[in-house]
């Protein structure tokens, strides 16, 4: 198996009524934790990469890697850039092996969005490789950006249509009430997504995959054990795991995933040098946050996903 576009998949997750998970990497165990959750659900993945994650670990090093985890698991994965904010970086995972791109101009004008999304998507249909665009804005933090509340703006139904006959997408992201990052709503705060919304979207793209970022849920079992550990999170509250299952029987065909693994991670190692207090083997704890993401990912991918099964 080599590393596949998002086409087919999205086209056999529409049909099928389930959602394929997008993981961001940042390093190998992270890597081999979602890789070996899949492996043993027997489901397809995304893995994906942010401008942050080519700075930390190199371009190289994640595309090597993800190869890697490929042979040892053949399943059908798609390396996918997270958040590319420019053509350049865009060009830049094209040429160097990625599968799939996402332009993310929603901070730009309608006009201007459509211009720098169908430059890439020129670009990337030409080499095989797929594209996500995004329209409205997501509240929350994704690389140095921190997008406020009042800031964020809920996708417009009335201008999807336009948007992907212009561009070429192959795949769009919505904001329907999700966000970046583990505090997702206010204290007392309701968590609630826009259903209504995604169904309008759905009825004017028939048959098109739709993308959900920030959709963390954000495990109060991985809050309690980092804070009982030393670390503190007041406050953080995700997605509800029952709305994002919903959403993955619509349209929607692409679910986010960055701030749980971050979280399953986090809670491993420090709870790991918490009962070992003199160890100094880095294979230890790294492995301890390595087996929370895999259990984390193998949820996911049963409860959230619905993906089990649907390698093929
Ligand atoms: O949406 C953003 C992702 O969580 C990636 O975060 O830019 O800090 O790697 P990052
Ligand atoms: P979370 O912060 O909710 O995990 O969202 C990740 C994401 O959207 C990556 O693009
Ligand atoms: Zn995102």
């Amino acid at each position: 198996m080599a590393l596949v576009s998002t086409k087919e998949m999205f086209q056999k997750a529409y049909e099928g009524g389930y959602a394929i998970g997008a993981f961001n990497v940042n390093n190998m165990e992270i890597i081999q934790g979602i890789t070996e959750a899949a492996k043993e659900e027997n489901s397809p993945l995304i893995l994906q990469v942010s401008a942050g994650a080519r700075k930390y670990a190199k371009h190289n090093y994640l595309v090597k890697l993800v190869e890697a985890a490929i042979l040892e698991t053949d399943l059908p994965i798609a390396l996918h850039l997270d958040h590319g904010d420019d053509f350049e970086i865009c060009k830049a995972c094209i040429d160097g092996g990625f599968t799939s791109v996402m332009i993310d101009g929603s901070k730009h004008s309608f006009e201007d969005n459509i211009a720098l999304t169908k430059k890439v998507v020129d670009y990337a249909h030409e080499r095989g490789v797929t594209v996500e665009g995004e329209l409205g804005k997501l509240a929350g933090i994704e690389d140095d950006v921190n997008v406020s509340a009042e800031d964020a703006t809920y996708t417009r139904p009335e201008e999807v249509e336009e948007f992907v006959s212009r561009t070429g997408v192959d795949s769009l992201a919505i904001a329907i009430g999700t966000s970046h990052g583990a505090f997702k709503f206010k204290p007392g705060q309701k968590p609630a997504l826009r259903f209504d919304i995604l169904e309008e979207i759905e009825r004017r793209l028939p048959n098109f995959p739709i993308v959900l970022h920030g959709a963390s849920s954000v495990s109060q079992e991985y809050v309690n054990i980092i804070q009982q550990n030393g670390g503190s999170l007041e406050d953080a509250i995700g997605i509800p795991e029952d709305m994002l299952r919903k959403a993955a029987g619509k349209a929607v065909c692409k679910i986010n995933i960055d701030s749980d693994l971050r979280l399953a991670f986090t809670a491993g190692v420090r709870e790991y040098l918490t009962k070992n207090p003199s160890h100094f083997d880095p294979r230890g704890y790294l492995a301890a946050g390595r087996e929370n993401i895999k259990a984390l990912v193998k949820h996911k991918i049963v409860n959230v996903l619905g993906s089990s099964g649907a390698a093929k």
